[in-house]
């Protein structure tokens, strides 16, 4: 079946399932889209009615929503419906749960994210986050004593920290390299050259970000890809350099098949911008690279190719098998017109920061280099500062390098307004 078709496909079924799961007794009732269509008659995203499916704090602004996913009404309904299954016979998990449209579980919640992301099912392993995803393949990828993972100090903590454990196991060394001066300044071809420049024989992989939550720049992965490839030109499989990708802010955030972006391996959360259940991952390995990955526990997924790479036992089943429900929510919302909205939230956030006096934006204004993360600073306060002024105001922003506002597909041009203003308040 053609991508376009299973996606078609699996569109078709987020509407059956929207329509179809019963409402929890706990669930808002009013304005859900059951009785408000999410996608109305000109095609166009009823985001007002997509937003109703949350339970947010009402009262605040949250641009802060890229942390960990508020469950949709969908997702918590599904979750509802399965914990229900486990908790009359739990001798249904893993093999006899359903949702009320079909059966559930490892193979469906596999193929969902394959028909959104690209590749096939079977190179799909799944995890309960990104860190976890991150650990397996550190840990798996087979190293002779010597050789090195590059990284850069702009990578996620537990990126960074994957990678420095297992070098430290495994007799490997962590080069922590530079892909830029300035994220406000850089470009995809200098950071492609960057990539090239720092290779060396024994570099086994380069890990970088697919969308960095210090800065909010977007690596320009197939570039990287390439110089990659370049470099791996005359290599034997055990000397091949993998890219590695944290692909956990380009998922459901960019217009991309993560799958085809020419990386060896994408490890994402599902649980932030796809609005997954929380504790819900997965690792995509390329085919021609799954020899290169070695297990490290035990997996209760059955089959051959990544299955293997997912760590096992027991597992959270009714968050894990509900996935297929926010994937389904996100092709009924289509993967372009959810990035175009996130490009122009975030596009109104740098052009209202750049007004304000004493701001300097660090992430990219180029929507290619960028996505729903935006980073910046405000002179003579320091980042906590600014998060707690904001927070004063009834505005949720957070830091990590710098200040950042994030802007999901169910921020609206008017919270960012608000967001804006609480700033220009604070530098006067
Ligand atoms: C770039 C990046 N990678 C990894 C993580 C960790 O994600 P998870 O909570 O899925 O382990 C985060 C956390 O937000 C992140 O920003």
């Amino acid at each position: 079946m053609s991508m376009t078709s299973r996606r078609g496909l699996l569109a078709r079924s987020a509407g059956a399932v929207a329509l179809t799961l019963a409402p929890s007794s706990c669930a808002a009732t009013v304005n859900t889209p059951r009785e408000r269509a999410l996608i109305a008659a000109d095609g166009r995203v009823d985001w007002d009615a997509l937003r109703a499916q949350f339970r947010l704090e009402r009262g605040w602004v949250n641009l802060a929503l890229f942390y960990l996913a508020s469950h949709p009404e969908a997702v918590r309904d599904a979750v509802d419906h399965l914990r229900a299954q486990a908790d009359a016979n739990p001798l249904s998990v893993p093999t006899g749960m359903a949702l009320p449209d079909g059966p559930t579980g490892w193979p469906r919640v596999r193929e969902s994210l394959a028909a959104y992301m690209g590749g096939r099912a079977e190179d799909i392993a799944m995890t309960a986050s990104t860190s976890i995803g991150l650990g397996v393949v550190y840990n798996g990828v087979v190293t002779r004593p010597g050789q090195e993972f590059l990284l850069t100090e702009h990578d996620h903590v537990s990126h960074r920290t994957a990678a420095r454990l297992a070098a430290e196991k495994h007799g490997n060394k962590v080069r922590q390299v530079s892909w830029f001066s300035d994220p406000a300044t850089a470009t995809a071809d200098g950071i492609a050259a960057a990539v090239g420049e720092v290779i060396r024989p024994n570099t086994r992989v380069v890990g970088i970000t697919w969308v960095q939550s210090s800065t909010g720049l977007r690596m320009p992965v197939r570039a990287v890809a390439e110089v990659v490839r370049r470099a791996n030109e005359g290599r034997s499989p055990a000397d091949r350099c993998l890219l590695v990708v944290d692909g956990v802010h380009g998922l459901a955030a960019v217009d991309e098949d993560a799958a085809g972006l020419g990386a060896d391996v994408v490890i994402a959360g599902t649980h932030k911008w796809l609005f997954g259940p929380r504790g819900t991952g997965l690792i995509w390995v390329a085919p021609d690279v799954l020899e290169q990955l070695r297990p490290t526990f035990v997996s209760f997924i059955s089959g051959a190719a990544a299955a293997p790479l997912s760590p096992g036992g027991f597992l959270a089943f009714e968050h894990a098998f509900a996935l297929p429900v926010a994937v389904a929510l996100h092709e009924q919302l289509g993967r372009a017109r959810v990035a175009t909205r996130i490009t122009q939230l975030s596009t109104r956030v740098k052009q209202g920061l750049s007004r304000i006096r004493g701001v300097t934006v660090h992430t990219p204004a180029d929507p290619e280099l960028s996505a729903g993360i935006t980073c910046f600073s405000v002179a003579g306060h320091t980042h906590q500062q600014v998060v707690d002024h904001a927070a004063a105001d009834n505005v949720r922003l957070s830091t990590s390098t710098f200040t950042r506002i994030g802007t999901a597909v169910i921020n609206t041009p008017a919270e960012i307004d608000t967001a804006l203003n609480s700033l220009a308040d604070l530098t006067g």
